[in-house]
């Protein structure tokens, strides 16, 4: 668990705060992003949480230990750090790279070369293809690949991740960011994770912490954000298509009545979801299928129907519009 008491950060010289009056927790297993424009203190709050700043006021703990007490180094070797623009080193074959934190705790070379495949291997790439190549010569997104890597050499249960994957283009950061999901699902760790894109925070996060100039905005779940942002600067930030957004997080068994037997032989015409598939895809049934109704499924039961009704009353509700 990482908790963060009125954190202050005013950097020597600077007439203004970047980090100002921050306060939050992190429970473990969750993933909590941090999202806001540039400047707002994203990068700041990561490194103070590791120790590479010192905060100008306040209290960080982890796992209830006050990171101020502990020694630096062995804090750092506790936490995978993900550096924004991705910091290989240039001169360091990607082996080396990755088997940084392990080889500064001692490891024997034998477990950290057999780590070290691992990894690459998790993280979709071909260990035998790059383990003796040096950064520059990898794409993009292989480089985010094994900076990821990296950070989960030693496997420490906390993970900071500042713009991860931040320099890949978008298709393939779709998918490393189901990758890194799916990995999630299995390792359970303890993470933060910045980033610029509404999406991606949505996406990540079970937890999103808004900011804006060093303050925090707003917190909470993805979709208690999306239903009641906290103002206009949070409006802006989730965009247009705020609906939309919504109605990939909703899933059909929210809004559904339920019932055992649908009023027609909509299973038999392929026209059902699963109770856990997001509403929009529900939508996306019934224009295939040009109903105005789905059934409801769960273990291949019937458990309700979703009615175009009730999904429209749900996104007048949120978007606080009369019916
Ligand atoms: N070492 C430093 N010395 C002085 N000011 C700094 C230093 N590091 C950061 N700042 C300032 O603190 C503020 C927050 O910076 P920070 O890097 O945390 O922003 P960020 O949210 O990570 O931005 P970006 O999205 O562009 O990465 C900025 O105004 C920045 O200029
Ligand atoms: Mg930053």
């Amino acid at each position: 668990m990482i908790e963060l008491e009125n954190i202050t950060k005013k950097f020597p010289g600077a007439d203004s705060f970047s980090v100002d009056r921050i306060s939050f927790r992190v429970n473990e297993g969750n993933i909590c992003v941090f999202l806001g424009p540039s400047g707002c203190g994203k990068t700041t709050i990561l490194r103070m949480i590791n120790r590479l700043e010192e905060p100008s006021s306040g209290n960080i703990f982890v796992n209830g230990k006050n990171v101020l007490e502990v020694d630096p180094s062995g804090l750092r070797q506790s936490m995978g750090y993900v550096i924004q623009q991705i910091g290989l080193l240039p001169h360091r074959t990607i082996e080396q790279n990755v088997g940084l934190v392990p080889e500064l705790l001692g490891w024997e070379a034998d477990k950290t070369r057999k780590r070290v495949r691992e990894l690459l291997e998790v993280m979709g790439l071909k260990p035998d293809e790059v383990v003796r190549k040096y950064p520059h010569q990898l794409s993009g997104g292989q480089m985010q690949r094994v900076g990821v890597a990296r950070a989960m050499a030693a496997d420490p249960p906390i993970m900071l991740m500042d713009e991860p994957f931040g320099a890949v283009d978008p298709i393939v950061r779709i998918r490393l960011q189901d990758e890194f999901l799916s990995l999630q699902q299995k390792f359970q760790k303890t993470i933060c994770f910045v980033t610029h894109d509404i999406n991606e925070a949505i996406k990540m996060g079970d937890y999103l912490i808004i900011l804006n100039q060093g303050r925090l905005i707003q917190m909470g779940s993805p979709i208690d954000v999306l239903t009641s942002p906290a103002d206009e600067f949070v409006l802006s930030l989730i965009g247009e298509d705020r609906g939309v957004k919504i109605l990939d997080l909703t899933r059909c068994e929210t809004l559904m009545e339920p019932m055992r037997e649908t009023p027609d032989d909509l299973m038999g015409s392929g026209c059902f979801v699963q109770s856990i598939q997001p509403v929009k895809l529900a939508l996306e049934v019934m224009m295939k299928k040009d109903s105005d109704h789905v059934a409801v499924c769960r273990e291949e039961k019937v458990i309700g129907l979703l009615s175009w009704k009730n999904i429209k009353k749900h996104i007048n509700r949120v978007s606080g519009e009369d019916e």
